[in-house]
């Protein structure tokens, strides 16, 4: 087990997509475990999906931030502040950077999904490689003062990295130390060339950053454009789902709370030099137990009928349709978290069945 370099109490955390489904999970688990911690949230609030989900998101941050629910919370501050803003904008990142000075950065503010990158391969370039430069940019020049006054800069930079960078890969599980240099989606290439730049920049300007690789994440208030929650949409809707690959897909999915305790034990243990000087780590986040799609479906379907969210007598085979695989895709994710184990002694644990009853269970709430 690594030992931790950063105390969350009293830090400034910087996240961007505070107001996706990841960011917002992150930012309340912190404002839970941490009373006396100030976090700077940036996001775009895009239309990607119903940006009603986003504003609900933020609302629950607030309402824990000012809850006052603890003696030590530094009372006359918030503990959460917000800007609508894109990362792309250089200006926009580096006032930021300048008026909040973050000791810790957490940038989850990316265009995802692997199939809209076919379509809108624009969003990808501005959001995954012009916003993660800008935010590379700024913690390198948050050391330029470092000499002179009481801040020192960036002490970690934390950022999603994601499983689509395995490609199709054919060994599994996918671990950190195959080779990634085969991308099938344009999505992929952009979260590679973050690892890319977060490795260079860690080289050059001693940032020390780390990347999670997150396997497909699923929990209550998620994001609509992932297969579990439109799967659900359609279900409800009577509409026929669509089936990738004739059913033979695996997924490794992974519950959004294993995913924020992960990032949040990441989070205070900067990586140090690594043998070539540079400090710079890569983990892989999943639940390590890959599902099969139509066994995922069965449970899900399963979760929303003893939630209430579909009738007992569902006739679930009138509503599926197995089809080919679509162009970009893969057909398993696997993840090897050896090292996050090794490391920081924690591999996600969330049961399938669990964890899309809490989704069924909120979905039925949000919903119906
Ligand atoms: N959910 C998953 O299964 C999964 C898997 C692997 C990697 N990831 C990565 O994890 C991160 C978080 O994913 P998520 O599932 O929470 O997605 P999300 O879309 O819910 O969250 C991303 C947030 O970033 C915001 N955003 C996008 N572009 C922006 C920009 N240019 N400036 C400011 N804000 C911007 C969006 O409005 C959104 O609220 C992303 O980087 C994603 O690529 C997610």
């Amino acid at each position: 087990m690594l030992d931790k370099n950063i105390d969350l109490n009293g830090k400034k955390i910087l996240v961007t997509g505070a107001a996706g489904f990841i960011g917002s999970n992150l930012c309340k688990e912190l404002l839970r475990s941490y009373d006396d911690i100030h976090i700077y949230g940036i996001d775009n609030m895009n239309d990607y999906y119903d940006p009603k989900i986003k504003n609900d998101r933020l609302r629950e941050i607030y309402e824990l931030a000012c809850a006052g629910d603890s003696e030590n919370a530094a009372s006359d501050e918030s503990r959460f502040d917000f800007v609508r803003g894109n990362i792309a904008d250089k200006e926009l990142v580096t006032s930021v950077f300048d008026e909040f000075k973050p000791d810790v950065v957490v940038n989850l503010a990316a265009q995802a999904g692997v199939r809209y990158s076919i379509e809108n391969p624009d969003a990808y370039i501005e959001s995954n490689i012009i916003g993660f430069y800008n935010i590379l940019e700024a913690c390198r020049h948050s050391y330029d003062s470092a000499d002179s006054s009481e801040y020192k800069g960036v002490q970690h930079l934390v950022y999603a990295s994601s499983s689509s960078v395995y490609g199709s890969n054919k060994k599994i599980p996918y671990s950190v130390e195959d080779k990634v240099d085969n991308p099938v989606s344009l999505y992929a290439a952009t979260k590679k060339s973050n690892e890319l730049l977060a490795h260079s920049y860690s080289k050059l300007y001693g940032i020390p950053s780390t990347g999670l690789r997150f396997f497909t994440v699923y929990g209550p208030a998620g994001r609509p454009d992932m297969a579990y929650f439109g799967f659900t949409n359609k279900l409800v809707n009577g509409d026929k789902i669509k089936i990738f690959n004739f059913g033979n897909c695996k997924r490794d999915f992974t519950f959004v709370d294993d995913i924020v305790k992960g990032v949040v034990n990441v989070m205070q243990v900067a990586p140090s030099e690594n043998e070539n000087g540079v400090k710079y780590k890569v983990y892989n986040i999943g639940n390590n137990d890959p599902v099969n799609l139509l066994d995922f479906v069965d449970i899900l379907q399963q979760e929303l009928i003893s939630a209430g969210v579909l009738p007992g007598d569902y006739d679930f085979e009138a509503h599926k349709e197995l089809v080919p695989m679509q162009p970009g895709d893969v057909e398993i994710t696997y993840a090897d978290v050896t090292a996050l184990q090794e490391d920081f002694g924690f591999k996600p644990s969330t049961p399938l069945r669990e964890g899309l009853k809490s989704f069924a269970k909120w979905y039925k709430e949000y919903y119906c």
